[in-house]
Order: structure tokens, then sequence, then C-alpha cells
């Protein structure tokens, strides 16, 4: 089943969906759900120099047996070390994954880079200049930020990566706005945090609603996880997920073979979700 990709602004194409290799595979050895990740349909690997996992990244990618050309990789950029620049970190970067360029190169964390992210962000624009990565981007950026590194780039950023639900949904509609102005795609993680991270809240008898609509018109099995995604498929944002189990990463590519979601169902997911304000990743600045 061929992956369906969205446009990016430098007229790229990325894979709608992801395999992470943060959260349970954070400091770990991701080789092997990486390598099942590919043989179950994934394309595009997401990484990051903070997941110290890199080089099981890329002995997953060589044992996939898949050809470079046909997998999407995204890295992001750590804290920087006194000596080091975006690129240099990136060179590293790509000794430990094996591969020559990457597709996707991410500021993982503005804070990280208080007070020099115009020059930080002049190092990313060198590093997709020079090929080393393909397209570049953000990730965890509020507003301020984004305008931040907009007043003069060279590049806009392609992509910001953040937590989306629907918890957090209303409370991201400003940098949402900044997105379309500038053709950035609104990629997500923690996308399922509502039904695993915080059960129990109010979205839970909406998103069983739905799910058992879609199950009866579909006449296959549909999950709570498959109604979050599809929300998210809907608005063209690039979803980031991960799973320890070949079942539910399965699951997560079918999500392209649900039934739509109609306007009122999806109204109701936000009405639902703006009624609880929860953010699951706030501590990202270590
Ligand atoms: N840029 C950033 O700052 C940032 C921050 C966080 C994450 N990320 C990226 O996003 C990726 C995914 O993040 P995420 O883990 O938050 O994604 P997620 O899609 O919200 O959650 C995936 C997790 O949900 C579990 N899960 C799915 N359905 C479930 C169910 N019905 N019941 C119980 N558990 C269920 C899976 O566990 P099983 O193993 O049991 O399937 C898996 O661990 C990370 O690996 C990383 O690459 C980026």
């Amino acid at each position: 089943m061929s992956i369906s990709t969205l446009t990016l602004n430098d007229g790229n194409q990325v894979p709608w969906i992801a395999f992470g290799t943060g959260t349970a595979l954070f400091q770990q050895d991701a080789q092997d759900a990486v390598k099942t990740a590919i043989a179950n349909g994934f394309t595009h690997l997401d990484g990051a120099q903070m997941y110290e996992n890199e080089e099981s990244l890329g002995v997953g990618i060589k044992a996939s047996g898949m050809p470079r050309s046909a997998l999407f990789i995204t890295t992001k950029l750590h804290r920087l070390q006194p000596d080091q620049t975006a690129k240099s970190a990136l060179q590293v970067s790509l000794k430990k994954l094996g591969v020559e360029y990457v597709d996707l190169y991410l500021v993982h964390v503005p804070d990280h880079h208080a007070g020099r992210l115009k020059e930080v962000w002049k190092s990313m624009e060198e590093c997709k200049r020079e090929g080393l990565s393909k397209s570049i981007g953000v990730s965890n950026f509020e507003v301020e930020h984004l305008e931040e590194i907009l007043e003069g780039a060279e590049f806009p950023p392609s992509v910001n990566q953040v937590e989306i639900h629907p918890y957090v949904w209303k409370s991201l509609q400003p940098v949402i706005a900044l997105h379309k102005q500038h053709n950035i795609v609104t990629s997500s993680f923690a996308g399922l945090s509502p039904i695993f991270r915080a059960p129990g809240g109010p979205l839970d008898p909406v998103i069983e609603k739905i799910r058992a609509r879609l199950e009866s018109t579909r006449g296959e099995p549909v999950s709570a996880g498959h109604v979050l995604n599809k929300w998210l498929e809907q608005y063209g944002i690039l979803v980031v997920t991960t799973s320890s189990k070949a079942d539910r990463m399965r699951e997560y590519l079918d999500t392209a073979n649900v039934p739509r979601l109609t306007a009122e169902e999806i109204e109701s997911i936000e009405i639902a979700g703006a009624q609880r304000h929860q953010k699951f990743f706030v501590c990202l600045i270590t």
C-alpha cells in the first residue's frame, strides 16, 4: 500500500505518517522496531539527536533492505555544544545514521537556542543549500519563535512538529494560522494521548460514538486510535506516532482506509476537546 504524501513549501513531498523513535524508544535500541515498522509499510522514520539512538535507527534502516530513495528520514537538532553548529551536529548524525543526507532536519526545541535562533536557522539553511538535508523545519515552536526565524529567512521552515490532540487543539489555533500563512506543514506528536495518557476524559464518549459509526459504515473494525488519527489526517496534519506492536503499526497505516469523519463529527471532537486543556510534553528543555 503506498502512503499518501503532503507537499512541503520547498516542493518536496513527505509521507503523511511517520514512525517515531522517541517516547517509548527514547535512549533505547531502535533497530528491531524500525525494521518491523518498515516491514509493515512505514517509509517515514522520525529520529532525533536527543533520543540517543540514531545509530540503531540507521542499523534498522539498513537491515530493512529498503533502498534509501524509498525512505524519508527525519532527525532533529539537540542542544549545541560550544564548538558546534547545526551543520556540524547534522554531520555527526549522518555518520551515526549511515546515510549521506536526511530528508528533514528540525530544530527540536526553541528554548535550547534562546537568543541564538536566527544564527541557528542560518546554519540549518546551509544544511539545505548543501544537500545535507532536503528540507528543514522546526519543532515545539510557538508563534514568537517562528516569527523570529521567519524574519530575513532564505528558506522558511517547511514543518513545525508540535504536540497535537483535541485537548490542546484550541490553544494551537494561533500557531496553526501562522503555518497556513507561510505554507508550513503542521506535524503532530502525542496524537493518541487522550485515549491512553488521559482516559476517562470528556472526549471518550464522543470518540466511542464516532468509532462505532465508522465501524458500522466500514463493516470492519475501527479503533479509537483510528478516529484520532483520521481527525489529524483530514486536516492535512503529518502524524508522528510509534508502537512496539506490528498489529498496531498496521492499524495506524490503515487509517487511510477508514471512512471520513463528517463535519459534525469533527466539530463534536473539538467541542469535547475544548472542555479540558492538557499538554503531556511540557518538560522538553532538559
Ligand atoms: N518533537 C518532539 O518534541 C516530540 C515529542 C514527543 C514525541 N515525538 C515523536 O513522536 C513519536 C510518537 O510519539 P507518541 O508516543 O506520543 O505517539 P502517540 O501516537 O501519541 O502514541 C503512541 C503510543 O501509543 C500507544 N498506544 C496506541 N494505541 C494504544 C491503545 N489503544 N492503548 C494503549 N496504548 C496505545 C503505543 O503503545 P504500543 O507500543 O502498545 O502500541 C505507543 O507507545 C515519538 O516516538 C517521537 O518520534 C516528538
